[in-house]
């Protein structure tokens, strides 16, 4: 593969999507799923997170302990990114939280932004732009966009399952950016719908239509 994406493969993580993809999964499967994978994928997502070596005094004595170097801001993408924040929010309780809303257009299938508000210090931050969806790449390309020109550098997409077309568009607007994500499907359908996919993510996590 061309570009810097990793697929998290694990076999809870796979069990899990496994059961999303269910049509007939209710709502209530559906998000203790995404946050248990999204959990779970976390761990690979901030692997490779920037750490330095500190002294820590326990109740006996003084040791060599580690901290994050920078403060860890988590982006979702509204709406359905917030449910893949909601597992990882578990693992990363002190991480500052902002949102970018992007619809899509379902006539020209491009996305428009209608909220955007992000933490201070996103610059010197290292930045979890979250989207459990990556299908034609043009609403996370943008959000990603959005968040460079507020001085984002360290920025990382994390989503559920992806696809090529999205792999392609996104990647090559946003080349420095590292894409994780826990499946590649096939492809898009006409109505910009990954297949197999799961449906649409939020109106699965949200219980609408
Ligand atoms: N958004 C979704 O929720 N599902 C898709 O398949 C594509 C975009």
């Amino acid at each position: 593969m061309p570009y810097d994406v990793t697929v998290i493969e694990h076999p809870l993580i796979d069990a899990l999507l496994t059961q999303i993809r269910r049509a007939e999964t209710k709502s209530g499967t559906f998000r203790r799923n995404l946050h248990t994978i999204s959990r779970l994928m976390s761990f690979e997502v901030t692997r490779d997170l920037p750490c330095r070596d500190i002294e820590v005094t326990t109740p006996l004595a003084t040791t060599q302990g580690s901290e994050l170097i920078r403060d860890v801001v988590m982006i979702p993408i509204l709406r359905a990114g917030t449910g893949m924040l909601n597992g990882i929010i578990d693992i990363l309780p002190e991480a500052k939280i902002g949102h970018i809303g992007m619809v899509r257009d379902e006539t020209t299938c491009l996305p428009r932004n209608y909220y955007c508000n992000l933490p201070e210090g996103i610059d010197d931050s290292d930045v979890l732009l979250i989207d459990p969806m990556l299908a034609t790449g043009h609403s996370s390309a943008a959000a990603a966009a959005q968040l460079k020109a507020h001085g984002a550098k360290n920025i990382r997409f994390v989503c559920l399952v992806a696809c090529p077309e999205g792999i392609k568009y996104f990647c090559e607007e946003h080349p420095d950016i590292p894409v994780y994500t826990a499946a590649i499907d096939k492809e898009l359908d006409e109505n910009s719908y990954i297949i197999p996919g799961l449906g649409d993510a939020g109106d699965r996590y949200f219980d609408t239509e």
